[in-house]
């Protein structure tokens, strides 16, 4: 008897499933996660074997030359998860809820977190800090959608936390750190990411949670990574944190390419006879000769 496929196979597209990540914490496999803003880039995460991608507020700064996240809106993050949702098959797209799309009350939140559901084809949505934020998370839980926490640093309030600084650095940071990301737990989120806290703060909030923790300036204790794709593929040239590691120089090779590409269109080297169209020789006498201008007095 042939086998079945699974009622939902083409609603899902071999997805992984989100229930997947806390399995994959309960096996001590790390989850790999990184951010991306378009097909293409989705597309390589993808074959790259990549987890999760985030349609992350870093856009702000790193795609589209801003000096921080805060003013990313709405339809750009939508626009972004349109393009990510298109690429990205196996890999689970978080969308990323902007600054100003969520705070205002838990009805703004619920609707936002639709939209970048609905609009943006987001598998799963993510917000930045606790307090007012854990009961925004519940309320989009609870609407069915699954919320990835963010505590530590958190760029869109950077401004109060006194800038991009590390967290979470003294005894009592710490606690409210844990204390935060256990909230975010206790609302539904199904994974919290760490962001610039110390290794052995990451370490110890990652085993009081039982959903995954996704590091970025962590440390390796996290259950899993994130980086964003520009800083760690050398294509942002602005100030890197020092958790950046840099996997390829992809700026310089870029510069590199198109400096040559210059070079032989001024010598006119470029294009040559592969990258022409040809047309049989009798269409090209036909043409010149009706191209031809008329004889005067003929
Ligand atoms: O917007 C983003 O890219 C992020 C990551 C740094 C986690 O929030």
């Amino acid at each position: 008897m042939s086998e079945k496929p699974p009622r939902y196979a083409s609603w899902t597209h071999g997805k992984l499933p989100l229930p997947e990540l806390a399995e994959m914490k309960r096996r001590g496999e790390k989850i790999v996660m990184v951010t991306a803003y378009d097909a293409p880039s989705a597309r390589l995460a993808d074959t790259a074997g990549i987890d999760v991608i985030l349609v992350g507020d870093s856009s702000g700064m790193v795609v589209h030359g801003r000096e921080s996240t805060v003013p990313v809106s709405m339809d750009e993050i939508v626009f972004m998860t349109q393009w990510v949702a298109r690429g990205a098959r196996r890999p689970l797209v978080v969308g990323d809820l902007p600054f100003g799309a969520y705070e205002v009350s838990d009805e703004q939140a619920v609707q936002s977190a639709i939209r970048l559901v609905k609009e943006g084809g987001a598998d799963v949505v993510k917000l930045e800090g606790a307090g007012s934020s854990v009961a925004r998370a519940r309320a989009i839980v609870a609407a069915g959608i699954g919320v990835m926490g963010h505590v530590g640093l958190t760029p869109q309030t950077a401004t109060v936390l006194g800038g991009f600084k590390a967290q979470g650095r003294s005894g009592d940071q710490a606690r409210k750190l844990l204390e935060d990301a256990l909230a975010l737990e206790a609302a539904g989120c199904f994974a919290v990411v760490l962001e610039a806290v110390p290794a052995a703060v990451a370490e110890t909030v990652t085993s009081a949670l039982s959903v995954p923790t996704i590091g970025i300036g962590a440390g390796a204790g996290c259950d899993g990574q994130v980086l964003v794709w520009h800083d760690m593929l050398g294509l942002y040239e602005g100030h890197a944190p020092r958790f950046v590691k840099r996997y390829a120089e992809l700026g310089a090779e870029i510069v590199e390419a198109l400096g040559r590409y210059a070079e032989e269109v001024r010598a006119g080297t470029f294009p040559e006879d592969q990258h022409t169209y040809a047309m049989p020789d009798e269409e090209l006498a036909a043409f010149r000769a009706a191209a031809s201008p008329p004889r005067r007095g003929g």
